[in-house]
């Protein structure tokens, strides 16, 4: 059953949805959404990285003879959840490219036959939190958080749009063997881009010249991402969104935003909620000791 939870939000199937970019009805076709062998997902939970792995996706395809332009990543990978497309998404040719926040029992079940790709890129939890509250700041379709506390504290409980980044992690984590899928973070692209690049290469299994990953390294930089129109989400109405989607792009800006007894407590609740996934974080620009 549907439920209003704010004037912002409807919650629907255990999951919070923004009301001005979707709906129960549209949420619910998504159970009949055809798969194709060759159609390929992008899946993040919000401010995990989406717009720069769409980006990276998307370069490393460009070159594939029968792929159509498009005048923005946001039309060229678009969130299958959302309204607000202006084509019925589904009828476009092949390969298709879709970006999505949705939980695993949201997404179209074909997905389980394990042909169709699906990139999954996650963050760490609290520069997760730190992004996603300045995207709520500035994001007329969600009410503005009173101070980053408590955001925080909806964060922690999942009383946002997109829910709790601890189930969409958990799920994800934890039904991986019924998908085809590659895990990346946000933090090894930051650490170490072409290597991330070279992973989405042979996961999509293009073989591409060193010269071109090279290149498309280039173009994925977060200084030029910010510049490229088409890449950095500036061509969204002003109605809608008046701060920036290329905001920081570092590992780390956690520790300018949470206090040192916000960040302890993060931690036991992560231990409590995902402690015995074995999931490794990195939480600043330091590599992890190696084994
Ligand atoms: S959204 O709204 O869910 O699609 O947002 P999303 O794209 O997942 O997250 C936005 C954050 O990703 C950062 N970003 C990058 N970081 C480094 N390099 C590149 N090229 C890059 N592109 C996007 C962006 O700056 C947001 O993070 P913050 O910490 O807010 O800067």
């Amino acid at each position: 059953m549907m439920e209003q939870i704010s004037d912002y939000l409807f919650r629907y199937k255990n999951h919070n949805f923004t009301k001005r970019t979707t709906s129960a009805e549209h949420i619910d076709s998504l159970q009949s959404f055809e798969i194709r062998d060759s159609d390929i997902f992008l899946v993040t939970y919000p401010k995990s990285g989406t717009i720069w792995a769409q980006n990276i996706i998307i370069s490393v395809l460009e070159r594939d003879s029968g792929l159509q332009a498009y005048p923005c990543n946001w039309k060229h990978m678009p969130w299958i959840e959302h309204t607000v497309n202006e084509e019925d998404i589904s009828l476009r040719p092949s390969p298709r490219l879709f970006t999505s926040h949705l939980r695993p029992a949201l997404m179209p079940p074909g997905l389980k036959n394990k042909r169709a790709k699906i990139i999954y890129v996650m963050r760490n939890p609290k520069d997760n939190a730190v992004s996603y509250y300045h995207f709520n700041c500035d994001f007329a379709a969600w009410e503005t958080p009173k101070s980053f506390e408590d955001f925080l504290e909806k964060y922690l409980v999942g009383n946002v749009a997109g829910s709790s980044w601890f189930d969409h992690i958990r799920e994800w984590h934890s039904e991986r063997d019924q998908y085809n899928i590659l895990f990346l973070t946000y933090e090894e692209m930051v650490l170490d881009l072409k290597a991330a690049i070279i992973k989405i290469c042979e996961f999509l299994g293009k073989s591409i010249s060193e010269a071109m990953i090279d290149q498309i390294v280039e173009k994925t930089t977060f200084k030029n991402m910010k510049n490229d129109p088409k890449a950095n989400y500036q061509f969204l109405p002003k109605d809608l969104f008046t701060g920036q989607f290329m905001r920081k792009g570092k590992i780390g800006d956690w520790k300018n935003n949470f206090t040192v007894a916000q960040s302890e407590r993060f931690d036991q609740i992560l231990q409590e909620r995902l402690g015995d996934m074995g999931l490794k974080f990195i939480w600043d620009t330091e590599l992890p000791p190696q084994p």
